[in-house]
């Protein structure tokens, strides 16, 4: 694998190879010592456009435990603050020979583009909200481990919808692995024909009972430029999963940031059924697989960046 963009470019076989290849890394998680020298040599840049907490420090952390080099980059206290381009930042960050780019922006369609700009491979922390490959392998990962198989699993995904990455990338990566999927929330944070992408969608919690996980999501206030929700109030009153609504046998999932009493009552978060903090920790391993995948079996880094472009001052 050179690059990871997109789920849609895995097939099932690829997502269980990486999954397997995770779990093999809990090993180095678990050590004393957490690291292995597999990326000993190989230079990661983390390249960070939008605000993250989780993907950020999983990545570094997955970088450092292989023994790779990293640098972070913010866009904040950057040149882009200075009107410097996507494009023209990518070019000159790769005059450092990076061996691989991990790229967050709030732009459908970056990763890629910065696939055709750079040697380096590229891995999409997300990007807008097209999809956020990592987080669906994380959360296959973390569901995997606390029930087993996916094969005809019920799996719910309720809230914004229509700003979410993450449903995206999950839809495509669960019913790959077997599950099925149905998407609920406001008619106004469904997007029009989703259905095509093999989910059923609901429009109210009244058939919830049915499903094995609840997975719920963020009211993505920053992405939203008009009302979707007559108020958060109302949204809570109809969509909030709390402990009415959650089911003892449910598994409740979650990719963070949480809004406390929006999409989750509290008594939810800190409930048994919660797998949301075994999430954040496959995040590492997974991330560490992720890296190895795309690096390990490489020949040496390339020698010379594409088209390197002056650095403005
Ligand atoms: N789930 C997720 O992507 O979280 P961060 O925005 O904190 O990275």
């Amino acid at each position: 694998m050179r690059h990871l963009l997109s789920i849609e470019d895995l097939d099932r076989s690829a997502i269980e190879r990486i999954l397997d290849r995770a779990k093999s890394f809990t090993e180095v998680s678990e050590r004393e010592i957490k690291k292995v020298p597999a990326l000993r040599g190989r230079r990661v840049l983390n390249l960070f456009y939008e605000a993250s907490t989780r993907t950020r420090s999983s990545f570094e952390l997955a970088a450092k435990a292989l023994s790779a080099d990293v640098v972070n980059f913010a866009a904040g206290g950057s040149s882009v603050e200075k009107g410097e381009s996507l494009k023209d930042t990518v070019q000159t960050l790769s005059a450092y020979r990076p061996d691989l780019i991990v790229i967050r922006t709030p732009y459908v369609g970056a990763a890629r583009l910065v696939a055709g700009w750079t040697d380096a491979s590229v891995v999409n922390a997300g990007d807008g909200k097209h999809e956020h490959p990592t987080q669906a392998l994380l959360d296959v990962y973390a569901l995997r481990d606390r029930i087993g198989a996916l094969d005809g699993a019920s799996i719910w995904i309720v809230g914004d919808v229509l700003h979410s990455r993450v449903a995206r990338s999950n839809i495509h990566a669960l019913k790959k692995m077997g599950a099925r999927v149905t998407v609920c929330g406001p008619p106004t944070l469904i997007p029009r024909g989703i259905e095509s992408l093999g989910c059923a969608v609901e429009y109210s919690l009244a058939r919830l009972p049915e499903a094995d996980v609840v997975y719920a999501l963020r009211m993505q206030k920053e992405r939203m430029t008009d009302s979707f929700v007559p108020s958060i109030r109302e949204y809570a009153a109809r969509y909030q999963i709390d402990g009415r609504r959650l089911g003892p046998r449910q598994v409740l999932m979650h990719p963070g940031p949480v809004n406390r009493g929006v999409e989750l009552a509290a008594e939810v978060i800190d409930s048994p059924q919660a797998i949301i903090g075994q999430q954040v920790a496959a995040g590492v391993v997974v991330r560490m697989a992720v890296l190895y995948e795309c690096l390990a079996g490489r020949g040496a880094p390339h020698t010379e960046p594409k088209a390197a472009t002056p650095v403005p001052t």
